[in-house]
C-alpha cells in the first residue's frame, strides 16, 4: 500500500488549478445509462471513484473511450441490468445507476450500497420516492429489485434533501410519464451540474440549486442531441483543501478552477477566523494570515457548512488561537480523523457529534493512518505544517477524490512525497 511522506513545516507559493469534481463527475457517468447514443465528455477527473464507476458501466455494456481531455461512452446496448455486489461495496456512488436503469429499462437489480466508514448510508429516500413514481421495490439477498413497466411523474418530497436521492429522482425523471416535482431536493452545486447536464443533452427541467426541481419527462424514444463535449464544474471540496493548506502555512497561495460561489459558506467562516482572500471569476488567492481565531461552526445541507470540508477545517482549527467548536450533523461517524490528528499534537475532545478543539501553536510530525477520505485530506494538511516527517499510510482512501495531490502540493513547494508500497 502506497503511502506519503509529509514534512513540514512548509512554505506554499504559486496557483494550482483543482481538477472536475468527484461528486459532479460520478452522477453525470452514470446519466449516460439514459442515453442510446454515444456522449462526450471533457476533462473527468482521474480518481479512483470515477474508475470504479466506469467498471461498473462497462460491466453493463457501456462502451467507453478516451481520446485526449475527450471521454465519449456509449450506452447503446446494455445487456446487463445487474450493479454488482463486488464493484458496489467498493464505491456506494454506484447506487445511482438505479434510477437511470429503472428509467429507461424498466428494472434494475442494484446491490445495496452498505454503509462506510463515516455512516450507515441508507438509501431509503431514493428507494421511497422511486415508489411514487410507481416502481415495484424488493430487497432480496442483499440486493435491490427494482421494476416498472414506466415510472410516472410525480410530486414527492424528500425527508432529508439527500444529494443521491435527489440526483437517483432526477434521473428517473427523465422517462417518467408527465411532470416529476422534487420538493426539498439538495442544492448542492454538483445537483446544478448534473441538471445542466442533461439539460444540455435536451432534458426539460428547471429549478436546480433551489429546494424544489421540476423535470418533464419524454418518451423513451425521444431523440436527445448534444452539441459539445461536457465539462463538470470544477471540485470545489478539492478548492477548499488547498486554501485551507494555504492558511495552515501562512503562505499566499492562488487556487483556481472553481467558481466561489460553490463555497461561500467556507469562504464566510475562514473570513471570520481572520483569513482575507481575493475572490476571481474562476478561483481565489488566499493571503497569508499571521493568527486566525477560532470559531464554532456546524455541518448542514448547502447553501451551510459542506461536511466534506469538516475534516480539513478541523486540522485548521487545530493551530488556530483559541477554542473552536464543529458539530457535524450529517453524517453520524465522521470524527475518524480525530485520533490520528490527536497523534500529531492537536487538541480535541469529542462529545456526541461535536468537537471542541483547542488552538495549539504547533503540530508534530507522526506516523498516522487515512480511515476515510476527507480525513486523509485532513492529515495532509496537518502534516504540512508539524515540525519534522509525517508517514501518512493507507492513501488509497486519497486516491478515491484527489488528483495528483501530491504532484499539486510539490508544484507549490511542499515537501511531499509518495511511496509506493
Ligand atoms: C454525497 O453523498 C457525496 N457523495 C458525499 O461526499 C457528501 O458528503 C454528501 O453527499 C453530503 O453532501 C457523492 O456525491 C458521490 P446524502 P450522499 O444522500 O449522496 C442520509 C465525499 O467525501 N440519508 O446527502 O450519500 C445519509 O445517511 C463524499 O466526496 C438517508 O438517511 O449523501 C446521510 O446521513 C462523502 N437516507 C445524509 O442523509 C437516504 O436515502 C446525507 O446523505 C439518503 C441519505
Amino acid at each position: 500500500m502506497d503511502k506519503l511522506l509529509v514534512t513540514g513545516p512548509s512554505h506554499l507559493k504559486g496557483q494550482v488549478v483543482v481538477s472536475c469534481a468527484k461528486n459532479a463527475t460520478l452522477p453525470i457517468l452514470a446519466a449516460s445509462l439514459l442515453f442510446d447514443q454515444e456522449i462526450h465528455l471533457k476533462d473527468v477527473p482521474k480518481l479512483n471513484d470515477v474508475h470504479t464507476i466506469l467498471k461498473l458501466l462497462q460491466s453493463m455494456g457501456v462502451t467507453s473511450q478516451e481520446k485526449g481531455d475527450i471521454l465519449s461512452l456509449n450506452a447503446s446496448s446494455v445487456p446487463n441490468l445487474v450493479a454488482d455486489y463486488a464493484l458496489v461495496k467498493t464505491m456506494r456512488a454506484s447506487v445511482l445507476v438505479l434510477g437511470p436503469l429503472l428509467a429507461r429499462f424498466g428494472k434494475a437489480k442494484v446491490s445495496l450500497p452498505g454503509g462506510c466508514a463515516i455512516g450507515a448510508r441508507p438509501v431509503d429516500i431514493h428507494l421511497t420516492n422511486l415508489e411514487k413514481m410507481g416502481a415495484k421495490i424488493e430487497i432480496d439477498k442483499g440486493y435491490i429489485l427494482a421494476s416498472c413497466e414506466r415510472l410516472k411523474g410525480a410530486s414527492l418530497t424528500l425527508s432529508f434533501p439527500s444529494v443521491g436521492a435527489t440526483e437517483n429522482l432526477m434521473m428517473a425523471a427523465v422517462f417518467a410519464e408527465g411532470l416529476t416535482v422534487i420538493e426539498n431536493a439538495a442544492r448542492e452545486p454538483e445537483i446544478t451540474d448534473l441538471a445542466q447536464f442533461l439539460r444540455s443533452m435536451g432534458v426539460e427541467l428547471k429549478g436546480e440549486g433551489t429546494s424544489r426541481i421540476e423535470i418533464q419527462g419524454v418518451e423513451r424514444n425521444f431523440r436527445f442531441h448534444q452539441k459539445s463535449p461536457y465539462r463538470p464544474i470544477g471540485d470545489r471540496i478539492e478548492a477548499a483543501t488547498y486554501i485551507i493548506a494555504g492558511l495552515m502555512t501562512q503562505s499566499e497561495v492562488e487556487v483556481q478552477g472553481f467558481a466561489p460561489w460553490t463555497l461561500e459558506a467556507v469562504l464566510e467562516t475562514l473570513e471570520k477566523m481572520g483569513a482575507r482572500f481575493k475572490r476571481l471569476e474562476n478561483g481565489v488567492i488566499v493571503f497569508p494570515a499571521a493568527k486566525l481565531k477560532g470559531v464554532v461552526i456546524e455541518t448542514a445541507p448547502f447553501p451551510g457548512f459542506p461536511t466534506d470540508v469538516q475534516a480539513q477545517m478541523m486540522a485548521l482549527m487545530c493551530i488556530c488561537d483559541g477554542q473552536s467548536i464543529i458539530t457535524e450533523q450529517i453524517f453520524e461517524n465522521r470524527f475518524m480523523h480525530v485520533p490520528e490528528l490527536i497523534r500529531m499534537g492537536c487538541k480535541i475532545t469529542l462529545k456526541g457529534n461535536a468537537a471542541l478543539i483547542e488552538g495549539t501553536p504547533s503540530l508534530s510530525a507522526a506516523p498516522v493512518m487515512c480511515t476515510d477520505l476527507r480525513a486523509s485530506a485532513a492529515l495532509v494538511l496537518a502534516a504540512l505544517k508539524a515540525e519534522g516527517t509525517s508517514d501518512i499510510q493507507r492513501i488509497y482512501h486519497l486516491d478515491r477524490g484527489y488528483e495528483n495531490l501530491e504532484l499539486k502540493l510539490q508544484k507549490l513547494g511542499a515537501k511531499i512525497e509518495r511511496v509506493r508500497g
